[in-house]
């Protein structure tokens, strides 16, 4: 079984947490799960989901109706630098910061790491692992866009949540899974099912 990280910060988009979330225990790989406050936050405001993560699997998994594996999903404590996930030794297949917020984006950029999404982060990069950064913010400044270049400069992949619309989204979860769908290619762990139907001119 495949481990990922998926970290929850405060920027909008709880949807696209909560798809990939899905995504990754309906095809069976293992969840390491860190969210930071203002990430429980928003799952809750924007998806009436529990922000304490042992709930929020329990929420997910009676409403996509998962049945989870012994040990497939892990609990991490933001502030527990201690955590398994502070450490290059904890193997995983890669991290996915999602949504990942502006302050979450400069934490990891400028390399501080006194919570575990910013140290967990780090440790992907220095243990060249595929990090992956989904940002939320609209406009950017010049320190958002600098920052995000020094992630990708670092090695992480900025994929930003700009679903596309030429397949034409009828539903929130359809614009999440556009997103995750991407996420998963970068991870090269395409899902069992296509989330969304790939792109084919002649269609
Ligand atoms: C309702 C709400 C929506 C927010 N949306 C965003 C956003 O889309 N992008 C962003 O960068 N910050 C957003 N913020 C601000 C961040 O949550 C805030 O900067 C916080 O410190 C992020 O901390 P974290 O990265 O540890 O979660 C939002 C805050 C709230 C309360």
């Amino acid at each position: 079984m495949k481990r990922l990280v998926v970290a929850v910060t405060g920027a909008s988009g709880a949807i696209y947490a909560e798809r990939m979330i899905k995504a990754i225990l309906e095809n069976g790989h293992g969840l390491d799960l860190v969210l930071s406050n203002y990430g429980a936050r928003l799952l809750k405001e924007e998806r009436d989901l529990p922000g304490e993560p042992r709930r929020l699997i329990d929420a997910l998994c009676e409403r996509y109706k998962i049945s989870l594996a012994d040990d497939q999903a892990v609990f991490h404590n933001n502030s527990d630098l201690g955590a398994p996930l502070a450490s290059g030794s904890y193997p995983v297949a890669g991290m996915v910061v999602v949504p990942a917020s502006m302050k979450t984006v400069g934490a990891i950029a400028s390399g501080l790491g006194d919570t575990l999404v910013d140290r967990a982060a780090m440790v992907n990069l220095k243990e060249r692992r595929p990090l992956i950064v989904v940002p939320r913010e609209t406009p950017y400044n010049r320190i958002f866009m600098e920052n995000l270049l020094r992630l990708h400069d670092a090695g992480a992949i900025v994929l930003p949540a700009a679903p596309g619309f030429y397949q034409k989204p009828k539903t929130l979860e359809d614009l999440g899974d556009f997103i995750v769908a991407r996420v998963l290619d970068r991870l090269d762990l395409p899902p069992s099912q296509d989330l969304v139907p790939r792109w084919d001119p002649k269609s």
